[in-house]
């Protein structure tokens, strides 16, 4: 009696406390993501082997689906090294990784119970692919993100399975059987103890009809203290724009920009789109400026080696992360644009702003509307002091004065430039923007 009284309570309590969580608990909960500000995503599945979209291509009927499914026998990992990716990552100043451990196709790339469809069964690379990783990321304290599509085009039990041609449209017995299927799998991925898991597909039914409320009060419970992507029909913790860059800070507190490094998620060799290790950096510093994350995708070839150009990036960005890592990690927003014509954070205690400064000025920087005395400037990651003049100042207005920057060539980064510039006190700004 009594042990299953405490097995009860154990399973009770959890439940309730989570269920009751309070805006602080989340926020602290969600502490470590938001002071991360880089993510790498890994799409790495059999799509690879002809280097063609993630499972849309056979969906959208760019190739038959037999033809896409051939792609499993030439999936072979034969070159995969968890522990060289896990070193490359945190080479690059990310702080967590997702990888697709199940797209929309329903290729599994762990050993799943609940179904053949796995890189262990139906591939040359025969084993579970999710566990080494997630263990190499443990060991350079790298957080671990599962991605997990929510639909499955592959199995038999989804309604949908390509394009106007659905399996089935109201059959509640086949689609409890593919709730449950969902489930279990979600169940399994707890065994990989993630600390973030990002869900996809979504879209195709409502929150009642996938059941996400419950689903997420089970993770809370087989997962305790885990994050959640928003993609499980308003049951998840942050908000993940897709791609393009936000013009304005979003409403969320709590966001990741998600963004392909060319325009593909997976590895597509015919895709020569990528964008430069300078635009890279520049769209990171502009989500830091607006108190979210970037979560940069690469695409991992089938024997399990990255791409060179690629990797050529991720270096980049880890030199440039490296030198700046104070104007980074843990700060937050910046300062709104009508003060500094350019991305910017603010350090923990709000007394250092941090301004990011794209491409070689041609004069010197302006911050306007600040006002607290300035006490130090200088160029994060080089440590030279700056000279600034503080103009415009008539002493029967309010308006703060102007403050100048000057900011020799001899200081400037290749890519992004930091300027650090140090107050009495936390930042106060002057005129309306500041209460918002
Ligand atoms: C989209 C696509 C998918 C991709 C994902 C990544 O939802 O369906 O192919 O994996 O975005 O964010």
């Amino acid at each position: 009696m009594k042990n299953i009284l405490s097995v009860l309570l154990l399973i009770i309590v959890p439940f309730l406390l989570l269920g009751q969580e309070t805006a602080e608990a989340k926020q602290k909960r969600m502490q470590w993501f938001n002071e991360a500000k880089l993510g790498i995503f890994i799409h790495w599945g059999i799509y690879s082997v002809r280097g063609i979209d993630e499972s849309w291509s056979f969906y959208n009927r760019y190739l038959p689906y037999d033809e896409y499914m051939k792609q499993l026998n030439g999936f072979n990992a034969s070159k995969y090294d968890p522990a060289a990716w896990a070193k490359l990552i945190k080479e690059s100043g990310a702080k967590y990784a997702v990888l697709t451990t199940k797209h929309h196709d329903g290729v599994a790339l762990w050993d799943t119970k609940e179904s053949e469809l796995n890189v262990v069964k139906k591939t040359p690379a025969a084993r579970d692919l999710v566990k080494p990783f997630a263990e190499a990321l443990k060991k350079e304290g790298v957080k671990t993100g599962l991605y997990f599509s929510m639909l499955d085009w592959s199995h038999p039990d989804y309604p949908k399975f390509l394009n106007n041609q659905d399996r089935y449209s109201d059959d509640s017995v086949r689609w409890n059987r593919f709730l449950k299927f969902r489930e279990n799998q979600v169940h399994e991925l707890a065994a990989f103890k993630p600390d973030l898991l990002w869900f996809d597909g979504d879209w195709d039914y409502s929150a009642e009809k996938w059941k996400s409320k419950e689903l997420r009060e089970n993770i809370n419970i087989w997962m305790p203290g885990v994050i959640v992507n928003s993609r499980i029909n308003g049951y998840g913790d942050y908000a993940t724009p897709e791609n393009g860059v936000p013009i304005y800070k979003p409403a969320e507190n709590n966001w990741e920009l998600c963004m392909t490094i060319n325009d593909s998620w997976g590895y597509q060799p015919t895709d020569k789109e990528y964008k430069s290790p300078n635009q890279v950096i520049r769209i990171l510093a502009d989500c830091i400026g607006m108190g979210g994350n970037l979560l940069l995708d690469i695409g991992p070839k089938p024997d399990g080696t990255i791409p060179d150009k690629q990797v050529k990036v991720l270096k980049e960005l880890g030199r440039w992360t490296k030198k700046h890592k104070e104007a980074i990690y843990g700060t937050t927003a910046g300062i709104p644009k009508e003060y500094y014509y350019g991305a910017s954070a603010l350090s923990k205690n709000r007394d250092i702003i941090y301004l990011f400064v794209d491409g070689k000025p041609n004069g010197p920087l302006l911050l306007k509307g600040i006002k607290n005395q300035v006490n130090r400037i200088w160029v994060v990651g080089n440590g030279a002091k700056l000279n600034w003049q503080v103009l415009m100042k008539a002493y029967w207005s309010e308006v703060p004065g102007q403050i100048y920057i000057d900011v020799p060539d001899s200081v400037l980064d290749e890519q992004v430039t930091v300027i650090a510039v140090l107050l009495k006190g936390p930042v106060d700004l002057f005129g309306s923007a500041e209460k918002k």
